[in-house]
């Protein structure tokens, strides 16, 4: 691809969508307000508070990443979403219990006002929860189109420049890439026969992209990872993103893992168990939301420890990942990792790692961070899958025939490396020679 030569400025209200009106969505929505107000700091964004070096060391520019590229400005952002309740998002916020009483209080005005349109939402992807504000339609391409229609009344009413899709609702059962979802034409004629390969995320990719607005996938969720929207994602200009947000244990996997292996400690075996009280928690109850999510987290070891080129190292490590419904703990989960690992002449070694986390916490930064960059590489004309952002996701989507990037530190360079390219700043290699000539 080449350098942008160009990136259109940040004019105007940028609109964020959002499918899914639950705890992070509303952790996301409730905290960029409460930063607007000088109430709180944006922690965990890099967007917000990350700087960027450029040029040599010896040069001390190390300027914030948000002064260096052209980015929203938070008091821009303007919000909208479905959710398959009917409760805005104040309701919703409190439902989830993520903030507490006092902040919410502080933010109770903006949030009552954001009020979820009706969801495309079928319980055969998502069986443990129902609700009420469900759209009705024949097929699925109706749905398709009704979701179309909101973006487009919402792009008017918002007054907004631009628009971002972030899919924060609920993890589906799962699905695999099939026939229908090869092509734009065969995708459009398997909603219009109401094929069970087309999931509800997958309508509202499909509207998204349709209409021009970028996609960014928080959930393991094949939505935007098909062919298909691929396809329309080039045809329409459109960057994508993908999939399910890398926040607590899986963020801690891809910074252990690499070290392991960049010292060439073996791997024996990682048993990672969680337990969280969510309604996150209780849609992964179901066996088939919980493959989709079990898939994406087990995949993140193969790919960093490369067993096949290191059969005595990781060729028999024995890698489980649970999860448990636990209603006391809410969204304050708690993650487990055993990890057996071995060391010079095979002697062997534990690691326990206990991380008590706040899951909506760790990803409502990643929401923002997503949309504010989906909109610059959107501006730069960047289109198709962006893996400069992999950083973020647990599954990251590449081009075909290319493995993922899961080392966090490798993902980081290529993000800040991606936004010197974009500058036509020099890339950084880290090899430091010009120091000692
Ligand atoms: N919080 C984290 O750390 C984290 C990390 C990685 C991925 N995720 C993923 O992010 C997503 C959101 O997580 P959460 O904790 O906010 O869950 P949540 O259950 O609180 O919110 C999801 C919301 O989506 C709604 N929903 C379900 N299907 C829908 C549809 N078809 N259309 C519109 N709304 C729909 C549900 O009613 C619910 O309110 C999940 O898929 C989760 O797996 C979260």
């Amino acid at each position: 691809m080449e350098k942008p030569s160009k990136i259109a400025p940040a004019k105007g209200k940028l609109g964020i969508l959002l499918p899914g009106m639950g705890a992070v969505s509303t952790t996301f929505m409730a905290g960029v307000e409460l930063v607007r107000k000088g109430k709180s700091q944006p922690v965990g964004s890099l967007t917000q508070m990350g700087t960027i070096r450029l040029g040599k060391r010896t040069d001390a520019r190390s300027p914030l990443i948000k002064k260096f590229v052209p980015l929203a400005e938070l008091s821009d952002l303007t919000f909208g979403g479905w959710d398959i309740f009917k409760d805005n998002a104040y309701q919703s916020a409190a439902n989830a219990g993520v903030l507490n009483p006092q902040d919410l209080e502080k933010v109770k005005p903006f949030l009552s006002t954001i009020k979820p349109m009706k969801a495309a939402f079928d319980r055969d992807f998502v069986k443990l929860i129902d609700g009420p504000n469900i759209k009705k339609g024949k097929n699925k391409y109706e749905l398709a189109l009704q979701i179309k229609e909101d973006i487009a009344n919402f792009r008017k009413t918002s007054r907004a420049s631009r628009l971002v899709t972030c899919w924060c609702g609920s993890t589906e059962t799962f699905v695999k890439p099939a026939e229908v979802h090869s092509t734009p034409e065969k995708f459009v004629a398997a909603m219009q026969s109401n094929h069970p390969a087309i999931a509800p995320s997958m309508l509202y990719a499909w509207a998204s992209v349709t209409s021009g607005v970028p996609y960014a996938n928080g959930s393991p969720n094949l939505s935007v990872d098909i062919p298909a929207i691929q396809q329309l994602a080039h045809d329409h200009n459109v960057a994508i993103c993908g999939k399910d947000f890398k926040t607590g244990q899986t963020l801690l996997k891809t910074v252990l893992a690499p070290a392991f292996k960049a010292r060439m400690l073996g791997l024996e075996g990682w048993f990672s168990t969680n337990i969280l009280g969510n309604r996150d928690g209780e849609v992964l109850e179901d066996p088939g939301s919980f493959k989709t999510k079990e898939e994406s987290k087990l995949s993140v070891l193969e790919y960093i420890l490369q067993p096949q080129l290191y059969p005595q190292l990781y060729g028999k490590m024995c890698h489980k990942v649970r999860i448990n419904y636990y209603p006391p703990r809410g969204d304050n989960k708690e993650g487990w990792d055993n990890i057996d690992i071995f060391g010079w002449l095979g002697y062997p070694m534990q690691i326990k790692v206990d991380f008590l986390c706040r899951d909506s916490i760790l990803a409502a930064p990643i929401v923002l961070d997503l949309v504010l960059l989906l909109d610059l590489a959107q501006r730069a004309g960047m289109r198709g899958i962006q893996e400069w952002l992999s950083f973020y996701f647990k599954s990251p989507m590449t081009a075909p025939g290319l493995y993922p990037e899961h080392d966090l530190f490798i993902q980081s360079m290529k993000l800040k490396n991606t936004l010197r390219w974009m500058k036509g700043e020099d890339l950084i290699t880290h090899l430091g020679q010009e120091y000692y000539d």
